[in-house]
């Protein structure tokens, strides 16, 4: 049950990328669903069709189409397709990443570089390609960024540097394209139930403890995560540029950032 009207988004068309799954695929979902008319995008086709056909059939309108955000001219045919079809773009959420557990010590130039081109060049990489159509009519632009960089955060020295990057990017975006009346915000969710990150960072075993540590005792979901979106594509958020907002149920204020869960 969203908190939202259902006619929030109508009139307008969205973009996610990473919208194949996850979080992603969860705020695609809820902007369908708010009327608006969604393009998502990511590496593999057949995750982003099953994805299209479930906002269709939930009676939605949805473009799923395969690119890779490390890639910019993927992304320049995706904002051609979406304008070819329907001649706007007013939301572009940044969802793409891409992560997994490793020391810095165990880590390759490689192997932190491909994270940052994903994460962090990525979210630059979709915004320079929407860039064009956001600024006819204004829009708002969200990343979805993470709150490992407010400490440090073993085992994430690729995934921590990119997201700090993204929230730089978010800010100085939101003062570059402030006077365009493209608002520039970013969300950093905590540990969210049911995504692919969480399979990857936090194995079985150690969930159970990682609970614990979480102020509200619980981890996240991805409907939350899309409520947060949908609050800061809403008219309730008119006046906010620049700013990361945390949705993490309190579990980053507790300083933990579950160092030692790792073994
Ligand atoms: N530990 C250490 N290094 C790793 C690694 C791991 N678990 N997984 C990948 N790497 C390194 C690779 O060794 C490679 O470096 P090298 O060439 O020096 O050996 C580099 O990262 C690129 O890996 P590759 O598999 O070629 O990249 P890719 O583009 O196919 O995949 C990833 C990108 C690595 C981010 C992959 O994890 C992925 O596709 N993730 C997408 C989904 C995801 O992570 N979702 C969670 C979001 S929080």
């Amino acid at each position: 049950m969203s908190s939202f009207r259902e006619d929030l988004l109508r009139g307008q068309v969205a973009l996610v990328t990473g919208g194949g799954s996850g979080i992603g695929a969860g705020i695609a979902a809820a902007l369908a669903g708010h009327g608006a008319r969604v393009a998502i995008c990511g590496r593999t086709q057949a995750k982003l069709d099953a994805v299209a056909e479930g906002i269709v059939a939930a009676g939605g309108e949805c473009l799923a189409l395969a690119a890779d955000v490390r890639r910019p001219e993927a992304l320049a045919a995706v904002t051609a397709a979406i304008e070819a079809r329907w001649g706007q773009l007013d939301v572009l959420v940044n969802g793409a990443a891409g992560n997994f557990l490793a020391p810095a010590a165990a880590l390759s130039a490689n192997g932190f570089g491909t994270v940052v081109d994903i994460d962090l060049k990525g979210t630059f990489n979709a915004c320079k390609a929407a860039l064009p159509l956001l600024e006819r009519r204004g829009g708002v632009v969200i990343n979805i960024s993470a709150t490992l960089h407010y400490a440090g955060t073993p085992l994430q020295a690729h995934a921590a540097s990119a997201k700090a990057g993204i929230d730089a990017l978010t800010r100085t975006l939101a003062v570059e394209w402030g006077p365009l009346q493209i608002r520039v915000n970013a969300i950093a969710p905590g540990p969210i139930a049911g995504t692919e990150g969480m399979e990857r960072l936090a194995p079985g075993a150690i969930r159970e403890r990682m609970t614990a540590q979480i102020p509200l005792r619980r981890f996240g979901t991805i409907a939350e995560i899309a409520e947060a979106v949908l609050f800061m594509v809403s008219p309730a958020s008119a006046y906010m540029t620049g700013a990361v907002v945390v949705v993490d149920g309190g579990q980053w204020l507790t300083g933990t950032n579950f160092v030692g869960l790792f073994g």
